[in-house]
Order: C-alpha cells, then structure tokens, then sequence
C-alpha cells in the first residue's frame, strides 16, 4: 500500500527541515508546512526575528502569536500551570490541530503573547515541521503565513502569492490535509472554551473532556481568528441555502455581475481556502458558498465562511 509519509521521511526533506532550522537559529523567518495551514515562524526567543514576522504579515504586534513545540512534554516549559483539562486534551490531541491558551510561563517573551499573560501553545502533526522543531529544539512562534486578514494558505504557491521574497525559507510540505485552522481552546478558566472552532471538532473536544465546551464569541480576548473581518477574499462572499444557491446566482448574474457558485466537495474544509483563493484569482464579483452542515469540521468552515461574508460589510480588518 502507498504509504503517504514515506516520501516525507526521504533524507531530502529531513535536509530541507534541517536548513529550516539553521535560518531560523541565525534569527531567520520561515513560512512551513503543517497539517493545517502554513505558518510563519521565528525562533521565539528572538525578539527581532518575532517582530519581524509581525511586520511581514502586517498585523498589530498586540495580536499573540502560537508558539508550536516539538513535544507535548515541553508544555510546562512553556505554561506557568497545566489545568487537568489541558492536560487531558494535549493527551489526547496533540501532535494535532489544537491549540491551548495557558498562562504563559515567565521565560516567555511578552512580544510573542502581545503583552498578555496568557500563550498559545500547539505540537503539530505535520512531520516536517515536528523535524523542524526537532532540530532547532525550541518552539517557533508563528501565525498563519498570510497577510492579515486574507485567507490561510494551504499551499506552498499560496504563500509565495502572499509573501514572495519576504521570507527567508519555505519548507514546502505538500498541500495542508486538514485545511483549516487549528481549534483554540482556552483553559484559562475553570470551564474550558471554544475561541475558534479549528480542525479538531468541538464533538471530539467534549467528548475527551466529558463535558460540554461551549464556543464563544467574545471581544475581549485578542484573537484575530475572531474578528468578524477575517478570512476575506477579495470578491464578496455570500453563504446561501443550497436549494436556493442557483436561483441567487441567476438573479446576480442578470445584474450583470460575475458569479462563481461553490460546490459542496469545494467547501470541504482541506478545500476551502484554495477554493476561495481560485474563485478570487478568476476574479469573480461574488463567490457564493452553500451553507454547510455545522456538525464536525463544518462548524469550522461554517465559521471561515461567515467571517469571509462579513467582510465586504465592514472597511477591512478592524483593529
Ligand atoms: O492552525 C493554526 O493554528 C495555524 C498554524 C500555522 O499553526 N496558526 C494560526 O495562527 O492560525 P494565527 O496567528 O493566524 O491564529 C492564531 C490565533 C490568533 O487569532 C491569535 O490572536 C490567537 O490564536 N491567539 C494566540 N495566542 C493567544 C492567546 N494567548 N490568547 C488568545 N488568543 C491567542
Ligand atoms: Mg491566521
């Protein structure tokens, strides 16, 4: 049988890991392959090399940044305390498409949290990047690897559309296979929350903690996954009954507009990022997507169309 990882093991991509990890001891910045989307990461504990990937993808330096570890053992390094809850769930999920925000331990810079007192921190499940991790031995702060406020890149070609020369290495994993981003989950508090439903499914999460997790909308956390702008496109984006989507399309398509209707296998969540970004490079008016099922992934897809069909209500990113 065809084993997928086999070429990820080849000596040529553990070479590749290995330059990624060099660039970023000497204070580099690398946009890298994980299961979810690309990120861009610094060493974090270069505070240039953090700032300027704040600069490069041109969010506010006040926005926190995930640290990704080689290890869930490396947790207490990183968080000043470790609920059961936390534990339970880096347990179960990690290396994988879950991120926890703890209170940060003291070692960690104030420029990678954006001045809070809480971290992100993930283990991801893409094995190039754990070599990454592996060989540089200490945890990469990184958001996605686009510009603010635009679409997660799945593809290494996604980021060299939106960052270019602005980096100084893309380890190139492949096309991401889970497609959006990770679920971050706080257990800052005594019951844990959903502050961005991601790739690990809200059922799942409940199901490891045996309790219900609710997901929360809530302004006063600095996540910029939640701002009602995120995720845009450049054409508009309209979520639409599927039994309805056609009869949207007809009517927008006799005013004269250029309509791209999405299918449901284009809105699959390890779909949905590229679909957007083909439909905006044919440079439609308006993408219409159908509504998906909000159970399992599609809550997450749910979640990146909305922010993506709120966009054109808004000027752009609001800060
Ligand atoms: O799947 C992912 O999570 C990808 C890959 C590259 O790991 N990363 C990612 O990073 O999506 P980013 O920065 O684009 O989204 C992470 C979100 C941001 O909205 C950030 O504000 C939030 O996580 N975040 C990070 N640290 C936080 C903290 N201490 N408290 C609250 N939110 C935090
Ligand atoms: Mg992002």
């Amino acid at each position: 049988m065809f084993d997928p990882a086999f070429k990820l093991r080849s000596p040529i991509d553990e070479s590749l890991c290995l330059k990624a990890a060099r660039v970023l001891r000497e204070g580099g910045i690398v946009a890298f392959a994980t299961e979810t989307v690309y990120g861009l990461g610094a060493d974090a504990f270069n505070e240039a090399a953090v700032r300027r990937v704040f600069r490069v993808k041109g969010r506010p330096e006040n926005h926190p940044l995930i640290v990704h570890l080689a290890d869930a053992a490396m947790i207490g390094d990183w968080a000043s305390h470790v609920p059961h809850a936390a534990a339970r769930l880096a347990e179960r999920f990690w290396p994988g498409p879950l991120t926890l925000i703890l209170r940060k331990a003291s070692r960690v810079p104030e420029v990678v949290t954006g001045g809070q007192q809480s971290v992100g921190l993930r283990v991801p499940a893409h094995p190039m990047a754990l070599a990454m991790l592996r060989a540089l031995g200490s945890g990469i702060a990184g958001p996605s690897a686009n510009r603010f406020g635009k679409v997660s890149p799945t593809t290494a070609a996604h980021v060299r559309q939106d960052l270019g020369e602005e980096v100084d290495f893309i380890l190139d994993g492949g096309p991401c296979s889970v497609g959006v981003e990770s679920t971050i989950v706080s257990v800052l508090d005594e019951t844990p929350v959903i502050l961005r439903p991601g790739g690990v499914t809200r059922e799942a999460i409940e199901e490891a903690l045996g309790c219900s997790v609710p997901v929360v909308h809530s302004g006063e956390v600095r996540a910029s996954g939640l701002l009602s702008s995120h995720y845009a496109p450049c054409a508009s984006v309209i979520v639409s009954n599927p039994d309805e989507i056609t009869d949207r399309a007809a009517e927008l398509r006799a005013q004269g507009h250029h309509v791209r209707i999405l299918t449901a296998h284009e809105v699959a969540p390890h779909a949905l990022f590229a679909s957007l970004r083909r439909a905006d490079g044919v440079g439609v008016d308006y993408i219409l997507a159908p509504a998906p099922d909000e159970a399992g992934l599609g809550l997450a897809v749910a979640d990146r169309l909305s922010k993506a069909a709120a966009a054109r209500d808004v000027a752009g990113p609001q800060e």
